[in-house]
């Protein structure tokens, strides 16, 4: 049988915002390689039958390395079953899937890439902030804050200064207090407005507002945890929140019945 991958973006976390091809695809899958953020919600929805292999930590709570997770997933793809790389948000943002599919595609397997709903659109949606906005912002960035031990951030901090286009920063709890500082250093506003979403799309979704010089001390005195994403720019003053409401009905169980059909 011939092998095949199939990278698959879970969302940010709401089952509801899988893709349908996303939630058909793990509807046949074999065997499910997944993230720490994938919720349970979403894995519940594959088969029971189907193995989980969990590879965001270890029974010590690393990661597994990215090197092992490639290699493991050329092993499982060479056994003809079918596997499903799930991963939160979007496979290609911020997520190494396009190293996972360098590597397939090295050793001759075939792969399909499934998008995902990634993290700076979910919460936003979720908070009902545009991320692009006539007369606010013009584009829209997402930037990693994450860097390697003990290596400075080393990001284009005048070019992401520009007021005119919100930026997303994934990762970013860790070092929000020097990205902050770096931001105004470079000329962006000191009152601009910051929105930190934690989980953002799930039951236990939480949301900080403050503004650039805040943000930092206000994410400590919270104590938010990760995950989070922060929404930085003009638009993040527009939190309709208050006006947005879930009331759509769960589409995961429709879904997984069309494609056991
Ligand atoms: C390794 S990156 C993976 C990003 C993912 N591939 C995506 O497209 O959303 C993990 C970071 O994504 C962001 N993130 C993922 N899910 C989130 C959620 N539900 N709420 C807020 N931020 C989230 C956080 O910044 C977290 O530290």
């Amino acid at each position: 049988m011939r092998a095949k991958v199939f990278l698959v973006g879970a969302g940010p976390g709401d089952p509801d915002l899988l893709t349908i091809k996303a939630a058909r695809t793990i509807a046949i899958a074999d065997v499910i390689v997944h993230d720490r953020l994938v919720s349970d919600a979403i894995l519940d929805t594959a088969p029971a039958v189907a193995a989980r292999i969990c590879v965001g930590k270890q029974p010590r709570r690393h990661p597994v390395p990215q090197d092992e997770i490639n290699a493991l997933l050329v092993r499982l793809a060479r056994t003809g079953l079918t596997i499903v790389r799930l991963k939160g948000g979007d496979p290609f943002i911020f997520g190494r899937g396009g190293e996972e599919a360098e590597v397939l595609a090295e050793a001759g397997i075939a792969f399909e890439v499934i998008p995902g709903i990634t993290a700076a659109q979910g919460c936003a949606a979720a908070a009902g902030v545009p991320l692009t906005h006539r007369g606010l912002a013009t584009g829209v960035r997402y930037v990693t804050g994450h860097c390697r031990e003990d290596a400075p951030l080393d990001l284009d901090w005048s070019g992401l200064a520009d007021p005119g286009t919100t930026l997303v920063l994934y990762m970013g709890v860790a070092q929000i207090r020097q990205i902050a500082a770096r931001l105004i250093e470079h000329g962006m506003p000191a009152n601009m407005p910051v929105l930190a979403v934690a989980n953002g799309t799930r039951s236990d979704e939480r949301r900080l507002a403050s503004t650039l010089l805040g943000i930092a001390d206000a994410v400590t005195a919270d104590g938010l945890a990760n995950p989070v994403s922060f929404i930085i720019g003009d638009v993040a003053g527009r939190d309709l929140a208050v006006a947005t409401e879930r009331a759509v009905p769960h589409l995961v169980e429709p879904v997984r019945e069309v494609a056991h059909a």
